[in-house]
Order: structure tokens, then sequence, then C-alpha cells
């Protein structure tokens, strides 16, 4: 950017937010250009952290008036490179638009400011008696404003479904500058287009998300726990449906693979809870009232392949039980930044999937290390890949240029391209972002595509949020 330009702009910025709120020491912005995998590495002149929706408008007005592009960032959890500046944008930081603001114990609703956590969300509804029905490993840094903007998933979707299921409305400020504001937490409202649930999932690229009202879910009774060792995912996915039919309290069903199991323990120092480790595990949790152990030790009783089961039924043993899940991504990410590919595979091809994959990616990568775990209950396998000679360049552009680009696309495409043969989903979970832009077209129809074009040309006319973001 031009210096006068630069000036001007900053000059514009902190006369809304104030000169502590634009940040622009070389150090501090460091950390909010590169995302969580390290494979996404941008610059940007200035992060602008507004502490109101009103500030939040005004720094879009400001920046459409100079054209100034603006990426929203929350937690900078996102894997996708959706919330870093790779081409130079102004990081636009949700930080201070944090605090729960309202919680109604009665209606089983809370309205939190889009910078607040996961975690903290989570804890505010245990206070009043309920549970928010969305986790995931990220929780004590990944914000509500990012897991809309994201329809994050996790853990629970198999019960309580995504972000979007729980969400009942937002505020936020278009591409436009317009504020649009709907938080009275009806839970009834069909008075035209449903704004809250349009912007979630959107990616930061119609709106900054700066409150959100959430619906409850009722506090957890007697919960089990379970790590079940099996012999294939053939036998994984059978028993899964089985227990969703035994269970109904069952509310996740997760993969891991033996490679996986062993890479955690290594990683983590932390000794497998099965051992010897089995080919497949799934970890069970399933959430009462009515207490669901009994049920849960019938089912596994009368299902074939079972080789080896843990049970824990107190809090502490059940995170025993959770480490060798949760702590995938942390020990792949030591190893050096991953290929990250988060997909759906409809039921019926899923063993297949996790069994061919593997090859499918040596044979265009040899050296390739190939680690497959994820959300078995929804059908989201995440695909891991690793290098043992490093991971190449990071991305620093919204193209992808030179070696490295050619690499990944030869494994993107071994990954994805079966994913859509097979009828799946590029993006389960994580979103688009910038990884995997250019997979948009090859999953949704002509028709879809041109829609969300005509969405963001509405909403975003100049262009100016998230611009190499999902389109
Ligand atoms: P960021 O990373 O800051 O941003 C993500 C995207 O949202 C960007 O496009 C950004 O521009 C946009 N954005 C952020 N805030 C706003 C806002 N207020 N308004 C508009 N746009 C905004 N994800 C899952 O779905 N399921 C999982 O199980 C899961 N597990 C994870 C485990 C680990 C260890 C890690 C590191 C990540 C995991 N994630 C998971 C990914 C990530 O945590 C989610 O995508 C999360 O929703 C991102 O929240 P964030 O605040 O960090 O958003
Ligand atoms: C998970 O389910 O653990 C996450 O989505 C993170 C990941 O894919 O690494
Ligand atoms: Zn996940």
């Amino acid at each position: 950017m031009e210096d006068h330009r630069l000036r001007s702009m900053l000059r514009a910025l902190r006369s809304v937010v104030g000169e502590e709120h634009v940040l622009v020491d070389p150090d501090v912005v460091a950390s909010h250009v590169v995302d969580w995998t390290g494979g996404f590495v941008g610059s940007s002149p200035a992060v602008v952290r507004p502490g109101s929706t009103d500030e939040v408008a005004e720094v879009v007005a400001a920046c459409r008036r100079d054209r100034i592009a603006l990426v929203p960032q929350g937690g900078n959890t996102g894997l996708v490179g959706g919330g870093v500046p790779l081409a130079g944008e102004v990081v636009l930081s949700t930080s201070r638009l944090a605090g729960i603001t309202e919680v109604d114990a009665d209606a089983g609703q809370l309205t939190a400011g889009a910078g607040e956590t996961l975690a903290a969300v989570q804890r505010a509804a245990a206070g009043a008696g309920w549970r928010y029905g969305v986790d995931l490993a990220a929780r004590d840094s990944a914000t509500i404003g990012g897991t809309v903007a994201t329809n994050a998933g996790g853990l629970r979707v198999l019960r309580h479904g995504t972000t979007r299921h729980q969400l009942l409305g937002v505020e936020a400020v278009l591409g436009t500058g317009d504020v649009v504001s709907r938080l009275g937490g009806l839970v009834k409202d069909n008075t035209g287009y449903d704004l809250a649930g349009l912007l979630c999932g959107s990616e930061g690229t119609l709106g900054v998300v700066t409150r959100v009202r959430l619906a409850l879910v009722p506090a957890p009774g007697p919960t089990v726990t379970s790590l079940i060792g099996l012999a294939t995912v053939a036998d994984a996915v059978s028993l899964v449906g089985h227990l969703r039919r035994a269970v109904p309290t069952l509310e996740a069903a997760e993969l891991v693979l033996a490679d996986g199991a062993r890479l955690v323990a290594e990683q983590t120092g932390v000794v497998p809870v099965l051992d010897p480790v089995p080919p497949v595990q799934v970890a069970v949790e399933a959430v009462g009232p009515p207490d669901p152990t009994d049920a849960l030790a019938a089912a596994l009783e009368a299902h074939p392949g079972v080789l080896d089961v843990a049970v824990a039924t107190d809090a502490a043993r059940a995170v025993a039980l959770w480490h060798v899940r949760e702590a995938h991504t942390e020990a792949i990410a030591r190893l050096g930044v991953p290929r990250k590919y988060d997909v759906t595979v409809p039921s019926p091809r899923l063993a297949r999937f996790v069994e061919q994959v593997p090859d499918l990616i040596r044979a265009v990568d040899p050296d390739a290390q190939v680690w497959i775990f994820g959300h078995l209950g929804d059908g989201n396998l995440h695909v891991n890949v690793t290098t043992p000679s490093g991971p190449g360049p990071p991305r620093t552009g919204p193209l992808r240029t030179g070696r490295a680009g050619v690499a990944r696309d030869a494994v993107a495409d071994a990954v994805l391209g079966r994913v859509v043969a097979d009828g799946g989903s590029v993006s389960a979970e994580h979103g688009i972002g910038t990884a995997k832009r250019s997979w948009l077209v090859r999953d949704r129809s002509a028709g879809d595509v041109a829609g969300m074009r005509a969405i963001k040309a509405a909403l975003d006319p100049d262009g100016i949020l998230n611009p190499n973001v999902l389109l």
C-alpha cells in the first residue's frame, strides 16, 4: 500500500477505535498473520480492534470508502487459511467484542460477544444450569464468533447438530456497512430471510459477526465414556450404527486408527489406554439422564467384532480416554506443517475410503505419512498428510505457486477428487477458506456457486470482506 494511503487509513482507523487499538508494531502484528498450522503466512499493515458493534460499522465504512480489504479474525484457530491476511489485508480482531451480556436461565439461552471464547460460553451455560451443545479441542482459544463464521462442528454434532443448530440470532455488520441485529431469542420467527443462518458458515465474507444469541441444551446427567477396540473400520461403522439405535443419548462417536494412537503416545508421552493398540478404536460418549451405562454395556456385549473396551464413568478418567482422540491435531502438528483435508464421506463408502486413500496419496507423494481420524458418527474424516523431509515453504499468498503448490495440488486431487467421486463434501466443518477455494466449483454446482456470488455481491458490494476466501 502506498505511504499516503496507508497514513490516511491509519488516521481513519485511529479516529474510530483510538490509537491503542490500531496495532502496527511488527512484533505484535506477527502473531495475527500466521495461522495455527504455520502453513499460511501473510502480512498486514495493521490490526484494528473495535470495541463495539458501532465501531465495527465505522471501521467497515472507512475501509469501504477507501477500498481497503479486511480479514475478520477471532481466535485464529481456523485450519483453512481463512482468518489470516494473505494479501496484505487489515486484520479486524474481535478480541474486544467479548462478554456474556445476557443469560436467560428459563429459556435456556444466552447472548455472547463474538470475541468470547467457546470455553467461556460453555462455562456461562453451566453456571446457569445448562450446557452449550458445541465442543471442540480448540475451545480455550476459538471464539464464539469464529465458530459461527465457520459453522463449527466438533465432537457432539451427532446429538446436538453443528453451530448453526444452536444459533437463534446474530448481530453483525455487513460489507455494505449495514448493521443487522436480531438477538431476541425467538424460537419461532419466520419474518423473511434467515440472516443468522446465512452468516453462519460464511467465513467472514459477508459480514463481521459482533454478537450471537445461542440456544442451550440441558445440563449433563450421568455420563459414560468408552474406548472400544475393533479390527476394521467397517466394524466401527457398523458398531456406531448399532449404538445409535441402542443408546439414544449417544452424543459422540470418534474414530482413531492404530498409527494415530501410537503417534499421540509418542508425541505426548501418555501411555495408550488400550494396550496392545487395536487396529481401530472408537471413542464414544453417552450423556443422560437416564444413566446410559447399562444400555451401552448391553449394546457392546451384543455386538460382534469388539476386541477390547475401556470405560469411564467419572470426569477424570473420561479425560484420559478422550486424550487419544483429542490430542491428534497437536501430535500431528509436532511433525511439521500438515496438509489437512476435512471431508465427509457417505457412510456406505467410508470404510473403503479409509482403506484406499493412503495408497492414492502415496501414489503421488511416495514419502507421505497419512493420518486419518475424525467424527465417525457424522461421516466426517480428517485426512492429514505430513512429509518426513518437512512441509516445504508456507503458503504466503492467495494463489498457489511454485513446487510446493504443485505437490499440494496432486495430494489434494488424490484426496478431494476421491471425495467428490464418492458423493461427499470437500469441507465437512473447517470451511473452504483460501485452502480449498479452487475446490468449491468441483464440489458445488454452477447454479450453487452463482447463487453464492450473487449473495456476496449484494452484501459486500465492494468485496472488502475476506476477498480471498471461499469464492
Ligand atoms: P478464526 O480462526 O479467527 O477465523 C476463522 C474464520 O472465521 C475466518 O474466515 C475468519 O475471517 C472468520 N471469522 C472469525 N471471527 C469472525 C467474526 N466475528 N465475524 C465474521 N467472520 C469471522 N473446527 C471444527 O469445526 N471442529 C473441530 O472439532 C475442530 N477442532 C479443532 C481442534 C484444534 C486443536 C484446532 C486448532 C482447531 C479446530 N477446529 C475445529 C478449527 C477451529 O477451531 C474452528 O474453525 C473455529 O470455529 C475457529 O474459530 P476462531 O475464533 O479461531 O476463528
Ligand atoms: C478435530 O476434529 O480434531 C479437528 O477438526 C481438528 C483437526 O482436523 O485437526
Ligand atoms: Zn474435527
